[in-house]
Order: C-alpha cells, then structure tokens, then sequence
C-alpha cells in the first residue's frame, strides 16, 4: 500500500489535481471532506504526510496521528500549526518561504493603488453616474509617489514590497527586529522606530508572521499615531492588527482607509463592520492566488513530501527546525 497524504478540504480542485499528478507513483492523496470529522479521523490516523490550509495542528489532531512524518503548510506562514508539538513527536513541518513573496508584493502595492487612486468608488462612479454627470466629479486621488511607505517587517516579502514601491519613487522606511543593513544599501530604505513610521508613513505595510509577539501589534495607541490622511494595508494576518480598534479608527477618521487581504475570521462574517465601510478595499486573502504562484507553491510543497516519504530531510523546514533530522522509519 502507498503512503497516503492526507489534504485539507479547502483546495480548489486543480490544486488537488496537481498534487495527485505529482505524488501519484509514490503517495495515495486523499483530500478530506472537512477537517476532523470520525470519518476524517480515519484518514488522520492512517496518514504519513498532513497538507493542511487554514486548519489548526496541535496536540489534539496529533494524537490521532500515530504514522505522522510531516506537516506540510502550503503557505508560509505557519502560526496555526504548533511546531512545538510536532518537534516532539519527531513530525517535520515544511512551509514554502520564497517563492510567493513577489506575489504578495504584488498584492500589496494593487491594494495601496486601489486607495490612493480610488479605484473601487471610480469603478462604481463609472457603471452608474458618470454618464449623468457630463464631467468626471468623484474626488481626486494622491501620487504614489513621493509618499512615505512605512514597512513593519523587512523579511523576504517586505523586501520585495520595497523594490516595488521603490520603483514608484517612494521612500521606504521600515521597522523590524533586526536591522536589514544589505537593504539599506542596496535598495536605500531606512531603518526607523515604530512611532516614527507609524507618525509618519502615508501608507504602513504589515509583513510579519502572527507570534505572540506581533498579535495585536498595531492597536489603539498605535493607529492614533498615524497619521488622518496615511493608509494601513496589511497581507500578514488579522490578528497582527486589532480589529475591533481598527473599525474604530476607520469610522471616527483617526486613518484615512485600509487595504485589507487578512482578517480575525476567514471568511469574514456578512455582519462584520468592515464590510459596510467605503474607505477599506477588502480582498479575500488571497496575496498568493496566482496560477504561476499556486503552480509554484505545489512543486515546492510535494517535492518536500517525495523527500520525506523516501527517508530525507525536507528541504523547507520551518526555522525552528532546521538541522534536524528525525527518525522516521520507526514509523512504519
Ligand atoms: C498565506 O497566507 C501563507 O501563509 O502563505
């Protein structure tokens, strides 16, 4: 019998396909009905390999899983798999770091024109009045640039945000633990304190992994830093920033709008606030929905499975584990 490769139920179709094409001479894939079903659990337990999307991994899913070698996320981000866990147990967990920053980057900078051209109110404003208007009368929107973009988080994506935003004459400046002086150089961003790109950023860009640490990193106190007429876009995820004080600040005017592709609750609920509101583009997070990016992302993600299931260490593994190599045999 083949090993089998068990892969959440939130995969389109095509990306099903795809794994299957690319693992079918060495692996069974079986994508699950929905996550932790009895009829699931079943799976669970018979599975070497976890693909999951936005699911939670922790102990209670582990026990279930006594063959488990490896959690593969397809993404890279990983907040909602306890590597902790899986180190313990000796489970590898790879991500995809790299190949969908550009993606991303992308995303980010169609959000921040989306606002400073207004281009949802002038797509409306197209479609209904305009014709009846004579002369084009929505308000006018802001250059790029010139603009200050504030980058919290100058890892691999927000190195990329960078070049782009450089290439539309912004300054970038940015805030991060550690220092990117190569960065500085090379691309000409400076390094600045937290207030200080958040008091002076026209747009602030969120690019970290949710810990503990960023979970509500930009909140109250820090949204009435910014400044009315700046822009807070944010592709990382929800809970980086405080929802319930960004409506806050959305509705009373404390910023001038949002450009939102991650939320507290995916997908967001019909009665969350959020959605009445004008002055945010809200997209469903989705920085890597491309068809090269998706492509790209499932190579990476099975060739790690091929190496796990025919004994090597994967080539992605999350930080916190890179080095090690478990024994994995004893598991068959
Ligand atoms: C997307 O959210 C990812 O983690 O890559």
């Amino acid at each position: 019998m083949k090993p089998k490769v068990v892969i959440s139920y939130g995969f389109r179709n095509e990306v099903i396909e795809q794994f299957k094409k690319r693992l079918s001479d060495i692996a069974e894939v079986i994508p699950l009905p929905e996550w932790m079903s009895s009829k699931s659990l079943q799976e669970i337990r018979n599975a070497e390999v976890l693909v999951p999307l936005h699911e939670f991994v922790g102990e209670a899913l582990l026990e279930h899983a006594p063959r488990l070698k490896a959690v593969s996320r397809f993404g890279v981000g990983y907040d909602r798999v306890d590597v902790e866990a899986c180190t313990r147990r000796g489970v590898y967990v790879t991500y995809t770091p790299g190949i969908l920053s550009h993606a991303v980057a992308e995303l980010t900078l169609a959000l921040m024109l989306c606002l400073s051209r207004r281009m949802m109110e002038a797509d409306r404003y197209v479609r209904t009045k305009w014709a009846m208007d004579g002369r084009t009368m929505i308000p006018l929107g802001n250059d790029l640039q010139g603009k200050i973009l504030g980058i919290i988080g100058l890892g691999r994506i927000g190195l990329e945000v960078a070049r782009r935003a450089k290439a539309f004459n912004m300054q970038v400046i940015y805030y991060d633990k550690l220092r990117r002086l190569e960065a500085e150089e090379n691309l000409g961003v400076k390094y600045v304190s937290l207030k200080h790109l958040l008091k002076t950023s026209d747009f602030v860009s969120l690019h970290v992994p949710l810990t503990p640490e960023t979970r509500h990193l930009i909140s109250e106190r820090e949204l009435r830093m910014m400044k009315k007429t700046a822009y807070l876009i944010n592709t990382s995820r929800g809970a980086v920033v405080d929802e319930k004080a960004l409506c806050r600040a959305l509705r009373e005017g404390w910023i001038a709008g949002a450009g939102l592709d991650v939320f507290y609750e995916e997908p967001v609920p019909l009665d969350n606030p959020l959605l009445k509101m004008e002055n945010v583009i809200l997209t469903p997070h989705m920085a890597t929905h491309t068809v090269e990016t998706r492509r790209l992302m499932v190579a990476t993600v099975t060739e790690d499975i091929r190496r796990v299931l025919s004994g090597e260490p994967p080539l992605n593994l999350v930080p916190e584990q890179k080095g090690k190599k478990f024994h994995i045999q004893d598991k068959n």
